[in-house]
């Protein structure tokens, strides 16, 4: 009995964010979520129903879209992660933010990080995609938002999608 040793509580990982490389202690039960939010202080990640189904917490980690809620952060450990805060450039809004804007395709916000993380994923790995309104709805379907019935998010996505270039899969 004397051999077995306690497991270690902390463990150092080494991240680059947002283009910024961290190095920190972490305890290794705490969630990818609160790493990005308490330890790194980037609020811009929400957490909404902490299991995986909402949404809220979605990030890009090595050009996946991953939800913080569910990964440990030493699963992150080498890994490059993108938050929502890797988008504007100062107080200038990225082409996707300023769609959602345009179309006021959010009201209270909360599930709009999340969902510009995953749409931001997918036209990051894809040259066309359906944007029907069918289609768009898939893509966002990962994505509960309690306000809005989704109609605006729709057009803000089609209004992005073509601003960079993403063609309409049923015209190719
Ligand atoms: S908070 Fe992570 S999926 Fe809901
Ligand atoms: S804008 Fe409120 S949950 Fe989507």
């Amino acid at each position: 009995m004397d051999d077995i040793k306690p497991l270690a509580q902390t463990k150092k990982i080494s991240v680059n964010i947002n283009g910024r490389n961290v190095e920190k202690d972490v305890n290794v039960r705490m969630l990818l979520s609160d790493f990005i939010r308490h330890e790194l202080n980037l609020k811009g990640t929400h957490v909404g129903c902490e299991h995986g189904i909402c949404g809220a917490c979605t990030v890009i980690v090595d050009g996946k879209s991953s939800r913080s809620c569910i990964m440990f952060a030493i699963q992150t450990d080498g890994s490059e992660i993108k938050t929502v805060e890797s988008l504007a450039n100062g107080d200038k809004l990225n082409y996707l933010q300023q769609a959602f804007h345009d179309n006021h395709a959010l009201q209270c916000g909360y599930c709009t990080p999340g969902l510009i993380m995953n749409i931001t994923n997918q036209f990051d790995t894809n040259d066309s995609l359906d944007l029907s309104d069918e289609g768009i709805r898939l893509m966002i379907s990962g994505n509960l938002c309690r306000c809005t019935g989704y109609v605006n998010i729709v057009k803000a996505v089609r209004q992005a999608a073509k601003e960079i270039g993403i063609k309409d899969k049923r015209e190719i």
